[in-house]
């Protein structure tokens, strides 16, 4: 199942049977967060059975998620066994990267989008935009097919060590831009910009019900600004994390957009988070990821 990778998730919580575990493989190193005080008590357990069945060098507990003190568990970075990794490099496809397992976000970086960012290489030419790109997840898998990738990122530490990334990997036509997507999406578009292909990868905007409607103008936002930077016949990568925002939702926020960004769009494929982050059918909030795939008309 898991194909051109060494990182990939082992353990995906509920869906894999250990409610509120999740362990994450990069390459000899297991990153593991533990978010229950059930699963807390069995980590020396769950550490033992990891160490027999994949030998790691080290797993890292990654339990710095705020999500722990509902459950009065500390917030904390701990060495579980081996010794502290530095930075991990993880192959998938073509592309090698270093992946900081201690301070990146989630475990050290998404995992859940490995299987599309390996995907989307098929549709890459030309000029490619990479909006929400952490350390270049999309950007670098698609930059050997492509003219020139413009990748946007807030977080400094991210935009910095995606270039380190391309650097890495000889890939010179990378350029990544440390801003605000909306912000950066907006002059793109006043100052006449166009590309081939547009990937927007935002964070959750609605982590809860209440935050729905602000979620839903903020990716409305975003979609419209990228339907109008696409060339005729340009591809939009379009993703949302957010739960509560469903399958539905995201189909009407993405039909709201190419309504008033006045292009046509074609939805050319449904996708959803790598298999290794399994769909259990009696546990709905298991599925989370939404990745749609359009093409402007010409
Ligand atoms: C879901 S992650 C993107 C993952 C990435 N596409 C990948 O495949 O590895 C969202 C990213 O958006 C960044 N971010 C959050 N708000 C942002 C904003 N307003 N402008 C640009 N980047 C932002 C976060 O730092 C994070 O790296």
């Amino acid at each position: 199942m898991v194909e051109e990778s060494t990182a990939f998730r082992l353990v995906s919580s509920e869906a894999d049977g250990f409610p509120g575990l999740i362990v994450d493989r990069y390459g000899e190193v297991l990153v593991l967060q533990s978010m229950s005080l059930g699963i807390e008590q069995l980590l020396p357990l769950m550490v033992e059975l990891l160490q027999e069945a994949v030998h790691p060098k080290a797993i890292v507990a990654r339990n710095d998620s705020p999500v722990r003190t509902l459950e009065g568990l500390p917030v904390e970075k701990k060495l579980l066994t081996g010794d502290r990794p530095g930075l991990v490099e993880m192959t998938q496809g073509k592309i090698r990267t270093l992946v900081d397992v201690w301070e990146g976000q989630k475990t050290g970086t998404y995992l859940d989008q490995r299987e599309n960012q390996l995907w989307v290489r098929r549709y890459a030419k030309g000029r490619v935009l990479d909006a929400f790109a952490y350390q270049g997840g999309f950007a670098l898998q698609m930059a050997s097919s492509s003219e020139e990738v413009l990748a946007i990122e807030d977080s400094e530490a991210a935009a910095w060590r995606l270039l380190e990334n391309a650097r890495h990997n000889g890939l010179a036509n990378v350029r990544a831009e440390r801003a605000n997507a909306f912000d950066r999406l907006r002059a793109l578009e006043r100052s006449g910009e166009a590309f081939d292909l547009v990937v927007l990868d935002p964070p959750a905007f609605a982590k809860s019900k209440q935050e729905v409607l602000d979620a839903w103008r903020g990716y409305r936002e975003i979609n419209l600004r990228a339907m109008r930077l696409l060339k005729p016949g340009g591809i939009l990568v379009s993703c949302s994390c957010s739960y509560q925002i469903t399958d539905e939702a995201f189909a009407g926020i993405l039909r709201e957009a190419s309504r008033d960004s006045k292009r046509r769009m074609r939805l050319l494929e449904i996708r959803t988070q790598s298999r290794d982050h399994p769909i259990l059918l009696t546990h709905p909030e298991s599925k989370y990821l939404k990745c749609l795939i359009l093409e402007a008309a010409g």
